[in-house]
């Protein structure tokens, strides 16, 4: 089976790392300078030179696709297109894609990560990617995933590099501080999902103890959380 990925950029070589452990790659970029010798992937830089693929994964910015949807259209003929870009509706697509679908993840997926799809069906032909799914039950969910899942990383290591900055300032050490932050981090999101917010604050906390004391300062950055997710998910919309 091979794959095209449409856009070798950031997102595009995430999504290639990923895929190349299943599948052939052929990778269309634009500048040939930024040639990568990658095993099962070849490089091309003519959409055109992508048509032998069985599935199109683009990953171009929106203005580009917007500008290439009729080559996309040729190329893929009606084989499965899945984009990954922000804001190109299906409506948009379908004037020139035959068999067009949307997917949403971010850079983790370079590993292992999270894909939101749109329709749920576009799942199916993502499978030789290692990755669990998210199916999104409108465009509009998928849409605000852009912000959710896409950008949330870059917002969530602004975090992350304060609880370092911290740790280093109480005189942990760099490297332990990255260790103890990527531990607290995931605990977090495990014990909330197991046990909810209220359980794990009362089997963490004790009465007058250290959480109690840390749990009064950081109500105040709630808020500003809350605010840059909309914030990023509304941006969607102007693309
Ligand atoms: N970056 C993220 O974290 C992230 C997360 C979720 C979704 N996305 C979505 O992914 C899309 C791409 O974002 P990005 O950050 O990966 O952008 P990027 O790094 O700029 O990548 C865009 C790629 O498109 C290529 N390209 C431009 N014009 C082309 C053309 N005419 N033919 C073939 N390739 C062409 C560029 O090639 P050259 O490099 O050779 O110029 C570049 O490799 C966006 O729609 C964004 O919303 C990104």
């Amino acid at each position: 089976m091979k794959v095209a990925v449409i856009g070798a950029g950031n997102l595009g070589m995430a999504l290639i790392r990923n895929a190349m452990k299943n599948v052939e790659i052929i990778a269309v970029r634009r500048r040939r300078e930024e040639f990568q010798e990658l095993e099962g992937v070849e490089f091309v830089y003519d959409i055109q030179e992508a048509g032998e693929a069985n599935v199109f994964l683009v990953a171009l910015k929106p203005h580009v696709f917007r500008s290439h949807l009729e080559t996309v259209g040729d190329v893929a003929k009606s084989k499965p297109v899945i984009s990954f870009v922000a804001g190109v509706r299906l409506e948009e697509m379908l004037k020139h894609i035959e068999n067009p679908f949307r997917g949403m993840t971010n850079l983790g997926i370079e590993k292992r990560g999270v894909i939101a799809c749109y329709p749920p069906e576009t799942a199916e032909h993502l499978r030789f990617l290692e990755s669990d799914f998210i199916y999104c039950e409108t465009e509009d969910e998928l849409d605000a995933m852009t912000s959710y899942l896409g950008s949330s990383p870059a917002l969530i290591a602004k975090l992350f590099h304060a609880f370092v900055i911290s740790a280093l300032h109480q005189g942990i050490s760099y490297d332990n501080a990255l260790k103890a932050g990527i531990s607290a981090f995931q605990s977090a999101a495990y014990l909330y999902s197991k046990y909810g917010l209220e359980d794990t604050i009362r089997k963490i906390a004790t009465p007058g103890g250290t959480t109690a004391e840390g749990l009064r300062e950081i109500a105040g950055i709630e808020k500003g959380f809350i605010d840059a997710l909309i914030a990023a998910s509304r941006r969607v919309d102007e693309l």
